[in-house]
């Protein structure tokens, strides 16, 4: 045994008496999942499983932690395939949780403002819900004014999905699967879906969302996490960079205009990173806009790159996607109180949304949306972690 296996050993041994003692402390029927690890079973046990409650009609619901060599904690549940925490070491090694949300169920049965799920059918708006296919015209769900948005009044976000979890070399994860019947919020033909959590040790939180459908449906899956991470206090000191030459412009509505407008000399710019609350006052109602990415091809790409000062953490997102929408938190409004007493005021958390533009199904100059059947809906996203 070289030293480096020695010393694997002991971690590993070390590793999960701590899964089995933190098991046994803090939840009593939390468990460490048998997976098969990839290495001949040397690895930790890095996935375990908890019971986090019961939906309304009783259906209950799961928490998976998927924890790495590196500091790195990401809870996931089955109800939205939704991050719940997500803990990464700041410049001196201190870990600390990085997304809003609810220390609970409960919070997210009752009124989440999308806080970490998995967002489908179609993510963001289409404008009045309605959109045609092939000659045939569909009425949506319209949930935001007479607009869709994020799947409806009872999107992915707001089902409790079957989870699977997995343990490779230097990287752990679970898959959700939901299959949405032909119909739900009136969108056409029966949909099924995936999406695989991995955190590597890397510190990448990586996203693979996957879906075929047996009738053409617009599908736009994106994730939803609200970012702080200082883990508190408002994000307007974060510093950021979207890698974006143009922005698609939104009528009162948020819907696009279908104007592909540039960046350069506004606001909107970040291709130079800024701190996001530099030119807030300049962008009424604050950001909630669609960007076009700057692509050099079709594959992984830096969508965006964010540094908090203060803690000296830093996130890059990486993906497959055109778009990025940037919120900056602005319906946030001191009404709710998330994990550990926070109070979630205005500009308290940022989501970067890897997607297709909004209302591309009404936006034929978009790229298209469509999944026709026999064909396969793929895409990646990663928030990949540092500190300096
Ligand atoms: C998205 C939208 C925002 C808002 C939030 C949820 O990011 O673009 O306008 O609806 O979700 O509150």
């Amino acid at each position: 045994m070289t030293p480096i296996h020695s010393a694997r050993r002991v971690l590993t041994l070390i590793s999960v008496t701590l899964v089995c003692f933190f098991a046994a402390c803090s939840a009593p029927d939390q468990s460490a999942v048998a997976t098969q690890s990839a290495d001949g079973g040397q690895s930790m046990t890095t996935v375990t499983k908890a019971s986090f409650g019961k939906t309304a009609n009783g259906t209950p619901v799961d928490i998976y932690a998927l924890t790495n060599w590196r500091g790195m904690t990401a809870r996931i549940m089955t109800y939205g395939a939704t991050l719940v925490a997500l803990e990464t070491p700041d410049r001196s090694g201190r870990a600390g949780d990085i997304v809003l949300g609810y220390d609970s169920l409960e919070g997210y049965l009752k009124a989440s403002p999308y806080f970490g799920s998995t967002v489908g059918r179609y993510a963001n708006r289409i404008g009045k819900g309605r959109f045609s296919l092939n000659g045939v015209e569909y009425a949506l769900a319209t949930n935001n004014g007479p607009n869709h948005l994020h799947g409806g009044l009872r999107g992915f976000d707001k089902v409790v999905w079957q989870a699977t979890p997995f343990e490779e070399t230097n990287a752990r994860g679970v898959k959700l699967e939901y299959t949405s019947p032909d119909g739900e919020e009136g969108y056409p033909g029966r949909l099924a879906g995936s999406v695989v959590y991995t955190l590597t040790d890397d510190n990448e939180l990586k996203l693979d969302y996957r879906a075929v459908t047996d009738k053409a449906t617009p599908v736009n899956l994106t994730h939803h996490s609200y970012f702080n991470l200082a883990g508190e206090g408002d994000i307007l000191g974060h510093e950021l960079m979207i890698k974006a030459g143009h922005y698609t412009p939104v009528d009162e509505g948020l819907i696009p205009t279908g104007e592909i407008k540039p960046v350069q000399g506004s606001a909107m710019d970040f291709n130079a990173p800024q701190a996001i609350g530099s030119r807030l006052a300049e962008v009424p109602g604050g950001y909630d806009h669609n960007y076009v990415l700057t692509r050099a091809g079709q594959g992984m790409e830096t969508a965006a790159e964010v540094y908090e000062p203060k803690s000296g953490r830093a996130m890059t997102v990486l993906t497959t996607e055109p778009g990025l929408q940037f919120y900056s938190g602005n319906f946030l409004d001191g009404t709710i109180t998330g994990k550990s007493g926070r109070v979630y005021g205005k500009h308290y958390g940022f989501c970067l949304e890897t997607q297709h533009f909004p209302d591309s199904p009404n936006k034929p100059d978009f790229p298209s949306t469509i999944l026709q059947p026999g064909r396969v809906y793929e895409t990646r996203t990663i928030y990949k972690f540092s500190s300096r």
